[in-house]
């Protein structure tokens, strides 16, 4: 089994992964081992630059009891265009498992079909899986539960937004994006996702999609691959920006969340992002323990 997309989940897989997360969180707190992958080994091959994923990946194979491997695609073959069908069959035969975190969703696709390890989505240009279950469990720790929350989303309809987009098409909440005309998400996964859950929509009114909500959540303007898109996109966004007069039209005790890294002064403000409301630092520490729940998921039980 693969984890590349949420909607690939069922609402119970997902509840499943969110208790896993939180009794693991639990019991790491409390100091008490676990090792359920030692003698495995991760793979994690990485053709964009990461902090979190990277770390939180890593550290939670360590604290699983397995071993890591990183590859770049400067310092492997991949870089020199060995196909990816070939790189995918030849790392399936050495590790147990491949986080990939690549441009195009198709090479992840690639790699999936190849592999005869699970591949779990570490970003893509169309998704971003891992990070969106982290900050549904940050959710369920700050609110109690996803059920009857209503999120909201400034900016841009990017691999973020997508997941986000699924998430609320498999478990049910209500999900507004407030995107500018010609950022607006994926198409297809905004239809499929709203066909199930008719409470998810897209508005191009930032104060619509805040007002009353339970969780605020944005992200960078330009994402990494569109470096050179991001004179123009900073035009195009400008108001697109949580910070506190957008803050007071949601409800009294909302959330606020960033997936990081955060451009202050653009996409967030800083007085947000150091405020009461900010759970962004939970949210970050989050991407250890729900992955340790993937991982323990995909490389033992599945
Ligand atoms: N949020 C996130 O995925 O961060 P990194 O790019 O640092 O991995
Ligand atoms: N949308 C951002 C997320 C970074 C974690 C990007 O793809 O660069």
């Amino acid at each position: 089994m693969h984890l590349l997309t949420i909607a690939e989940l069922t609402k119970q897989e997902v509840d499943r992964l969110l208790v896993m997360a939180a009794t693991g969180k639990a019991r790491h707190k409390m100091g008490i081992p676990h090792n359920p992958l030692r003698g495995k080994t991760l793979g994690l091959i990485f053709e964009k630059s990461s902090t979190r994923t990277r770390v939180s990946f890593e550290t939670a194979m360590y604290q699983l009891g397995g071993d890591v491997i990183f590859i770049s695609q400067r310092d492997s073959q991949i870089g020199r265009g060995e196909p990816i069908k070939d790189t995918s069959r030849v790392m399936s035969r050495y590790v147990d498992g491949i986080i990939i975190r690549t441009f195009g969703h198709e090479i992840i696709e690639e790699y999936a079909k190849y592999s005869t390890v699970p591949v779990i989505n570490g970003l893509t240009d169309l998704h971003h899986p891992c990070q969106v279950l982290a900050d549904v469990l940050t959710i369920i720790e700050k609110k109690g539960g996803y059920e009857g929350m209503k999120v909201c989303w400034i900016g841009d309809g990017n691999n973020m937004a997508n997941s986000w987009i699924e998430a609320a098409g498999v478990l049910g909440f209500e999900l507004v994006l407030a995107c500018p005309k010609g950022y607006f998400p994926h198409e297809g996964i905004l239809k499929k996702a709203a066909s199930a859950n008719p409470k998810i929509r897209v508005t191009e009114s930032v104060e619509e999609a805040a007002t009353g909500a339970d969780v605020l959540n944005t992200d960078v303007w330009a994402s990494m691959g569109q470096e050179e898109e991001a004179e123009a996109r900073k035009k195009a966004f400008d108001g697109f920006q949580i910070n506190s007069r957008l803050l007071g039209l949601a409800k009294k005790d909302a959330i606020v969340l960033h997936c990081l890294p955060a451009h202050r002064g653009e996409e967030i403000t800083d007085e947000v992002m150091e405020g009461p409301q900010s759970a962004i630092w939970d949210e970050a520490e989050n991407r250890l323990h729900i992955q340790k729940a993937i991982l323990e998921r995909l490389l033992v039980t599945a």
